[in-house]
C-alpha cells in the first residue's frame, strides 16, 4: 500500500542499516487506523501490531487467546494508515509452533492480506526453521528474545530472563543465531539491562528493548502503557508520557453532566 510520498515508507534493511549509523530506532505498537496515523506523524520508525492486542485491546489476561484473524484484521487497519514506518506483525500462538510450512502460511497471509512489511516471532534456537523458511519465503523477520510473552505457562508468570551465567550465554547464542539467519532486528524483553548491552554489542542488526535497559538500539513501548490508558499493573520500565485515562474519564463526566443538566447540545449545535 502507497504510503505518504513525504515520508516514504521504511523498508526492513533501513532499520537495519540505522544501527551502523548510530540511530535509535523508535518503535511503537499501534492497533487501529486513527492511533497508527498519529504515532506515524509523529515520525515514529516501526508500527509494530504486537499479540500485546490480546490484554491491551481484546480484555484477555495474557496474549496466548490472540488468532490469526485479530492479527490480520488490525495489522490491516494500522496498514491502511498509510504510514511511513514500517509496519511489522506479531505472528500469535499457534501459528509457527507447528511446522514451518504453517509459519511460512500465517506469515505469508500477514503480508497478502494486511499488507504488513515484516512480521516478529518470539524464541531463538527452537524456532530456527520457521524463521528459515519464512525468510526464504522473502518475508523480513523480526527476533524476539528474553522474557517472550508466549511463554507465559513454562515462565510460570511474567519473570526478568537471561539471569545468571547459562542463561545469559543461551540468550548470547540465539542472538547470534537471529543475526546469522538473517533476522533484520530483534525484540529484547525483560532482561537485564548489562545482558541487553553485552548481545548489543554482540550483534550487527539492531536490538530493540523494552525493559532491557538504556544499552539496546531502540526502544519499544506499548500503545496503552506509555499514555497512561492500561490500568492494571504498571512494571518497573514502562514511564508514562500522559494520563489518557484520566483525560477520557474526564471528558466522560463533563459530557454526562452537560446531557443532564440540558447543556448539550446547545442550539448552535442544532440544525434549523
Ligand atoms: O506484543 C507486543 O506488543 C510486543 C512488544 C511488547 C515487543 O511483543
Amino acid at each position: 500500500m502507497a504510503s505518504d510520498p513525504a515520508r516514504p515508507r521504511r523498508t526492513a534493511a533501513d532499520v537495519t542499516r540505522m544501527k551502523g549509523r548510530g540511530e535509535k530506532i523508535v518503535v511503537l505498537t499501534a492497533y487501529d487506523t486513527p492511533s497508527a496515523r498519529i504515532l506515524d506523524r509523529a515520525g515514529v520508525d516501526i508500527l509494530l501490531v504486537g499479540d500485546s492486542l490480546g490484554m491491551v485491546v481484546l480484555g484477555h489476561e495474557t496474549t496466548l487467546p490472540v488468532t490469526l484473524d485479530d492479527m490480520l484484521r488490525h495489522s490491516a487497519a494500522v496498514v491502511r494508515a498509510k504510514p511511513g514506518a514500517l509496519v511489522v506483525a506479531d505472528m500469535p500462538f499457534l501459528t509457527f509452533h507447528t511446522t514451518p510450512a504453517d509459519a511460512v502460511r500465517a506469515a505469508g497471509r500477514l503480508v497478502q492480506e494486511a499488507g504488513v512489511d515484516a512480521v516478529k516471532l518470539e524464541g531463538g534456537e527452537r524456532v530456527r526453521g520457521e524463521i528459515e523458511a519464512i525468510l526464504k519465503a522473502q518475508i523480513p523477520v523480526m527476533g524476539h528474545l528474553g522474557l517472550t510473552p508466549q511463554s507465559v505457562l513454562r515462565m510460570g508468570g511474567y519473570r526478568v530472563q537471561g539471569r545468571g551465567a547459562n542463561a545469559e550465554d543461551v540468550l548470547l547464542a540465539d542472538a547470534k543465531l537471529l543475526e546469522s539467519l538473517g533476522c533484520f532486528a530483534m525484540v529484547l524483553e525483560g532482561i537485564p539491562w548489562g545482558v541487553a548491552q553485552r548481545l548489543s554489542e554482540a550483534v550487527s542488526i539492531p536490538t530493540i528493548g523494552i525493559g532491557a535497559g538504556p544499552r539496546c538500539d531502540g526502544q519499544v513501548l506499548v500503545f496503552h502503557d506509555f499514555l497512561g490508558l492500561h490500568e492494571g499493573l504498571r512494571p518497573k520500565f514502562v514511564r508514562r508520557y500522559a494520563d489518557l485515562a484520566g483525560q477520557i474519564e474526564s471528558a466522560t463526566r463533563a459530557f454526562a453532566s452537560d446531557v443532564r443538566e440540558g447543556r448539550f447540545p446547545s442550539l448552535d449545535e442544532s440544525y434549523e
